[in-house]
């Protein structure tokens, strides 16, 4: 026999060997990313049945999971052992590897679940079974809490900032010890020590919700830390969101006027017994070198009052006071639900250099979120200032005023020890220029080093491409996102405001979603809608609310749109669950409003926030009628909790919110739009909207298009505001007018996306002309220059030039489509998106009119690709695996 021969029957042995019905363990597939509720190993959970998520590896093409088999087990060790294990599943018949239900026995508070998965797929192979994860339970229920609240023994309220109170316990450790954990939160945020050492890394904990309904605790596993013998615990608060000076109005003690601690440690020795060391009035509390800490105006730390050892057992604690106990609501602890705050990276000084006006100041390069980490030696009593701002003005100097009344400003008073190493403990700044005064000695780049703070969610997406200022735009919209991602979806994270307002949520959402993984991010801000909500169904402007009012069009209807999306990219039928009675609310609250005539015509709208506007006299700006958007957005979240309430089997209600919708599109249509298809108001929003909501006869769409793409030639830039830029190019692009989007994206003059990156933009602006076209700044009143709602068209981006589009049928990427649209001279792109099942990967070339297109589809999942071929496309549907496809345009 031929070599040859033997090579053909070797692997047609091997082919029979794949195809036959008798699954073999294999290489070939394997499981990896255990996650429950989205994460990793995580501890605290409250849910009784946490949804699993795992991914399939395959080196095979088209691989889908047939069937899956879980087992759980109280002990890692016991998962092989069939009498130790809790919960078998059984090879249950299903393709589905997100968000699979844990239904082995309800665990209690603190108990541990370890668990397992594997899985059989479409090419005859069975995986291993995967490493073991676990998910734990927090305290499920209030009686779990053996702590007291403490607080300081003269806790009172203040009108004016107040020092951070330190408080510490001695424990002894009596045994080894088989688990411990830390159960802890506060009013204000805390900072935590063991033994001198810091508890964890997180930052800003207990991160900011609505706190009289909902207050977060962490829980930490400290097993390794402690060993028999003496240890001691020292938390210093800080007064953060609760009682810190918050709000529009710098109103200070919004949520409460006294800082306080509730921490809950439990010890679990190995003989069995368990031990508590919990806040209760054997505490002892004082103050030391934090004078005083609030996030808009920065810090003031005395280092000399530092009190060595206070973390520590051993330190002489003789002067400390006592504690006074307080009594609150244990019911409205929740385990924490997103990411935890960290510092992400750290940015070196790019230059430092003197004024005009005689201040040292140091770029880092970029406009960032977090603070500074000083490094610096001299003698005590030496005071270093740091203030922080994002731009210079035009004569080279710090500009602050568009701060308004927040201060920025961190203080620093040395202690005389060799090399003194200080990090604000609980304030932020938003900022890209420091001017820094009273260093002692030569201020060098290793004096300063910028950190990054954000929510640490796992970066989902990138994109790149061949058209250099895009890709500046992509990271501007990123570093937008870090910067208003500080557990709370904000505005801006600079001047008086960093709040979670509502419209700049909605229209972000689905970029950041790309960009990250916002899954659970989203989920605690929601929890907090629905709580802030009003009886009446109104949704507040901010959340959490800190500013009353609330029911404005685009701006409220985050409460339908934001679970709507998160259902799309994740597949989470959960959130619809959650959320389904706050989305009903707020339509039904619209629905009152508007009445019989279904036009909604009352209230106070921000309206299309920030459009264009102009001195002409002829021609003032863009202005879009609020009763146009409000009855557009009714018409809107009506249409997506109808269909909420089909994915959730509410066919009643969907049949009511779909009728509802065309009564609603009818009225809009008499009112807002002539029988040829103009619609009054006649601004570029007004057409996206109507179209993008589906608002207009299919027999119009054509011509308001066509209306649209005229009046983008017309004018040849952009006039919308927050509410039409996140959808023009989508709108464009929908119905052919591929060259006017381009156009939008890609042109660098006032009004446009790239415009600020040719005044030095490093993150998106809240106006288009932050920084006029003259060098002179837009209105003190409202200039940030790090607000992502004009990022929003990072989703176009991503959707559109790499093509890579969720389908809307087969929510969280299970099925989708890779539709690239080269144009505007770009001749390649790449993007990646992390979804639940995996990377999805789509890249493009572009030569001469020959389009190379590289894509990768994760395992058990498919997706149809559009390969464009002169003007029309060539559709092909493939299973997992990466491909090449050859396309001319
Ligand atoms: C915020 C916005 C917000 C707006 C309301 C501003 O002060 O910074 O981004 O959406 O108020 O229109």
């Amino acid at each position: 026999m031929k070599p040859s021969s033997k090579l053909l029957i070797a692997c047609l042995a091997l082919l029979t060997a794949s195809l036959s019905p008798l699954y073999g363990t294999s290489g070939s597939l394997s499981v990896k990313n255990l996650k429950a509720e989205y994460r990793i190993n995580p501890t605290g959970l409250e849910t009784p049945s946490p949804r699993l998520s795992w991914e399939l590896v395959s080196n095979q093409q088209d691989c889908r999971q047939l069937a899956y088999q879980i087992r759980s087990s109280s002990d890692k060790n016991g998962l092989a052992d069939a009498r130790r294990v809790l919960w078998n599943s059984g090879m249950v018949e299903s393709q589905k590897s997100v968000h699979v239900l844990y239904e082995g026995p309800s665990p209690k508070s603190g108990d541990r679940v370890w668990w397992q998965v594997r899985v059989r797929d479409n090419q005859g192979n069975e995986s291993e079974w995967s490493e073991a994860a676990f998910f734990e339970m927090g305290l499920l229920k209030p009686d779990d809490w053996r702590a007291l609240w403490i607080e300081e023994i003269n806790a009172a309220a203040s009108d004016t900032a107040l020092p951070a109170p330190m408080f510490r316990k001695e424990f002894r450790v009596r045994d080894r010890v088989a688990s411990a954990r830390l159960y802890i939160t506060a009013h204000g945020l805390y900072h935590a020590e063991l033994d001198g050492q810091v508890v964890t890394s997180d930052l800003f904990n207990p991160g900011w919700t609505s706190y009289r309904k909902r207050l977060q605790y962490q829980v930490y596993d400290l097993t390794d830390r402690l060993t028999p013998g003496t240890h001691a615990l020292g938390v210093m608060l800080g007064e953060g969101w609760y009682l810190g000076s918050f709000g529009w109005t710098n109103n200070r003690n919004f949520f409460g006027d006294k800082m306080g601690l509730l921490a809950q440690l439990v010890i679990e020795y190995e003989n069995g017994r368990r031990e508590y060391v919990v806040t209760d009035p054997s505490w002892k509390a004082s103050f030391g070198p934090v004078i005083k800490s609030d996030i808009y105006n920065g810090e003031l730390y005395d280092a000399r009052l530092e009190k060595q050892g206070w973390s520590q057992a051993g330190f002489d604690d003789r002067l400390w006071k006592p504690v006074k106990t307080a009594s609150y609501p244990k019911e409205i602890l929740v385990s924490q639900e997103g990411p935890p705050v960290r510092r992400i990276e750290e940015l070196v000084p790019v230059q430092i250099f003197t004024a005009p006006n005689g201040d040292t100041l140091v770029d880092m390069g970029q406009n960032m979120v977090g603070r500074i980490r000083l490094r610096v030696s001299g003698e005590a009593g030496t005071r270093v200032t740091l203030r922080h701002a994002e731009v210079l003005d035009q004569q080279g100097n710090l500009y602050t005023a568009n701060l308004r009344t927040a201060k920025q400003q961190v203080e620093y008073i040395l202690k005389g020890s060799e090399t003194e190493v200080y990090e604000p403990l609980f304030t932020f700044q938003g900022f890209r220029y420091v001017s820094v005064s009273g260093y002692p000695g030569k201020l060098t780049p290793e004096s300063l080093t910028g950190i990054v703070i954000h929510s640490d969610m796992e970066p989902a997406g990138s994109f790149e491409c061949s058209e250099p200022m895009l890709n500046q735009l992509q990271r501007n919209i990123v570093w937008g996102l870090k910067g208003n991602f500080l557990d709370v979806p904000t505005d801006c994270p600079q001047r008086d405001e960093r709040m979670g307002w509502t419209g700049d949520a909605q229209v972000f959402a689905p970029t950041a979603c790309f960009n990250m993984d916002a899954a659970t991010f989203y989920t605690k801000w929601l929890r907090d809608v629905s709580a802030d909500q009003h009886e009446n169904g109104a949704v507040p402007h901010v959340i959490p609310d800190v500013i009353g009012g609330g029911a404005a069009t685009g701006w409220a209807d985050a409460a339908v749109i934001v679970p709507w999306i998160l259902y799309q990219t994740y597949g989470d039928t959960r959130i619809l669950e959650e959320q389904y009675e706050s989305m009903k609310a707020w339509v039904q609250y619209m629905q009152k409003q508007a009445g019989e005539r279904h036009l909604w015509t009352t209230g106070n709208h921000f309206g299309d926030w920030l459009a264009f506007a102009s001195t002409r006299s002829d021609y003032t700006g863009a202005t879009t009628d609020k009763d146009f958007l409000a009855t557009a957005y009714f018409a809107h979240s009506a249409g997506l909790l109808s269909k909420t309430a089909k994915v959730l089997g509410k066919e009643e209600d969907a049949r009511e919110f779909s009728e509802l919708r065309e009564r609603v599109k009818q009225a809009f249509q008499q009112e807002f739009m002539t029988p040829n298809g103009r619609l009054s108001p006649n601004t570029q929003t007004a057409y996206v909207v109507a179209l993008t909501f589906g608002l207009l006869p299919e027999s119009l769409e054509s011509a308001a298009a066509k209306r649209l793409a005229d009046d983008v030639n017309h004018f040849g830039h952009i006039t919308t505001g927050f509410l039409g830029a996140a959808d023009i190019n989508p709108t464009l692009s929908a119905y052919g007018y591929w060259d006017e989007a381009y156009k939008l994206l890609l042109r660098t003059a006032y009004p446009s996306w790239l415009y600020p990156i040719t005044k030095g933009a490093t993150t998106i602006w809240e106006r288009w002309d932050g920084i006029k076209p003259d060098g002179s700044f837009q209105d003190v009143g409202m200039n940030s220059f790090n607000h992502y709602a004009y990022g929003a068209v990072g989703n176009w981006m991503y959707r559109n030039i790499a093509g890579i589009q969720h389908d809307p049928e087969h929510p969280g990427y299970s099925h989708f489509f890779i539709r690239p649209r080269p144009g505007g001279g770009v001749d390649w792109a790449r993007a990646t998106h992390k979804t639940m099942y995996g990377e999805i990967r789509s890249s493009w070339i572009l030569e001469n009119s020959t389009l190379k297109m590289e894509v990768t589809v994760p395992a058990n999942t498919s997706a149809t690709i559009f390969i464009p071929k002169e003007g029309s496309f060539e559709i092909r549907k493939v299973g997992s695996g990466s491909y090449t496809f050859i396309g001319t345009m």
